[in-house]
């Protein structure tokens, strides 16, 4: 049985979610996804954000379970996003004199999602606090962690920081709801920070200092398990990704080829890198491999290798892509290396240019090289040189 209790007074009551096939439209979840939500019972009594309505039958059920025929007063409503915002309709009507408590910019969002429906609504704004009785919440705005919407709550008797999707991380929980260190914790949470928080490093790094200044025992987010014990591992990470620091030591390869020409030029610049003694030589075949996670290593390590197909005069598809989402998720203060590949007229190698030099801080170690179809021994060299390159 699931331990639920995150501090006195605070409950878990949120749900698993194992059926969704991709999470917001696109990103894979083979270890399913969990919606958070926490009830603080006090004098007052509040619901910390709703689930996706997906789940509505089972978080009610938590809800009334928690509740043991209370009242609830409040339902504190940090991010609109449906993952969280699916039952306010629901929670509303069961409980009529139940008070939304949101930012002004939700309370629209709200009207938004839920067209025709009137809400007992309060907004609040940068410090205002939330008397619950031993309990009290103060409103902490993130704007654009990830929506412009966001807020967090700290609790200043229990320092849980309720931090919406920031420390959020792919994976249900599985009965599981603490964790203490990253290490169990960093590979679903960086593939989740970079691909829906990603383009939005400054505003994390303005939350992380309030959060900070708080002083935080316990954080609570949203999706994935509760934060506890020594919390500077993780602030540290959020730290360095929100920065676009180097977490990892090593070389990021990463590849398009269609008829696997490419992909053997890459996998031998694989081992001439391990050759020359990089500590760590990531690969990934762009047309097959989760693109999530590619656009996750890419941040992870300094310096990235692309090799790529030439594609109707232009830059074969899946690498087109991966370099898109790199520009959407605003990928920066890197050390890039490209490796083309054309038959006839190669074009790869000049569209990768482009895309890297509409990004910032980027440094192109080299020009491109280039193979004919396929790798040969003659091309090795030129390997070696680019494997120099981006090492130095
Ligand atoms: Fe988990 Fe941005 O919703």
């Amino acid at each position: 049985m699931m331990e639920k209790t995150i501090a006195p007074g605070i409950r878990y009551i949120g749900v698993d979610d194992n059926d969704l096939d991709l999470f917001e439209g696109q990103y894979i979840i083979p270890e399913g996804i969990s919606y958070n939500s926490y009830v603080i019972l006090d004098e007052k009594i509040a619901i910390m954000d709703t689930v996706d309505a997906r789940k509505g039958g089972e978080w009610l059920a938590n809800l009334e379970e928690a509740l043991e025929g209370r009242t609830p007063d409040y339902l504190v409503v940090q991010h609109v996003e449906p993952d969280h915002s699916g039952l306010i309709a629901s929670v509303a009507e069961k409980y009529p004199s139940l008070q939304i408590i949101c930012t002004a910019k939700a309370a629209v969002f709200i009207g938004q999602f839920f067209d025709g429906k009137s809400f007992n609504i309060k907004t609040v704004a940068e410090g205002d606090v939330l008397e619950l009785g031993q309990h009290s919440l103060k409103f902490i705005m993130a704007p654009m962690v990830h929506w412009p919407e966001v807020m967090v709550s700290f609790d200043a008797a229990s320092k849980v920081l309720f931090a919406a999707d920031a420390f959020g991380k792919f994976g249900a929980l599985e009965g599981d709801l603490f964790i203490e260190g990253t290490e169990d914790w960093s590979c679903e949470a960086r593939r989740y920070y970079f691909n829906i928080c990603g383009k939005y490093g400054a505003p994390v790094q303005a939350l992380l200092k309030k959060a900070a200044a708080a002083g935080p025992a316990i954080i609570a987010p949203l999706h994935g398990p509760v934060l506890r014990g020594d919390l500077s591992p993780f602030l540290a990470l959020y730290e360095t990704w929100s920065s676009y620091g180097v977490e990892s030591e090593g070389v990021f390869i990463a590849y398009a080829s269609i008829h696997g020409g490419t992909a053997e030029a890459a996998e031998r610049l694989a081992e001439i890198l391990r050759e020359k003694g990089c500590p760590k030589v990531a690969v990934s075949d762009l047309s097959r491999d989760d693109i999530a996670e590619a656009v996750e290593d890419a941040f992870r390590y300094g310096r990235l290798v692309v090799a790529a197909a030439s594609y109707d005069a232009g830059l074969f598809t899946p690498a087109y892509n991966f370099l898109h989402v790199l520009q959407m998720k605003a990928y920066q203060k890197r050390k890039v290396a490209l490796v083309e590949n054309g038959s006839w007229a190669p074009s790869a190698g000049r569209v990768m240019k482009e895309m890297f030099g509409a990004m910032k801080d980027i440094e192109l170690v080299a020009e491109p090289v280039t193979i004919r179809s396929r790798m040969r021994e003659a091309d090795i060299p030129a390997l070696e040189a680019l494997a120099d390159a981006i090492l130095a």
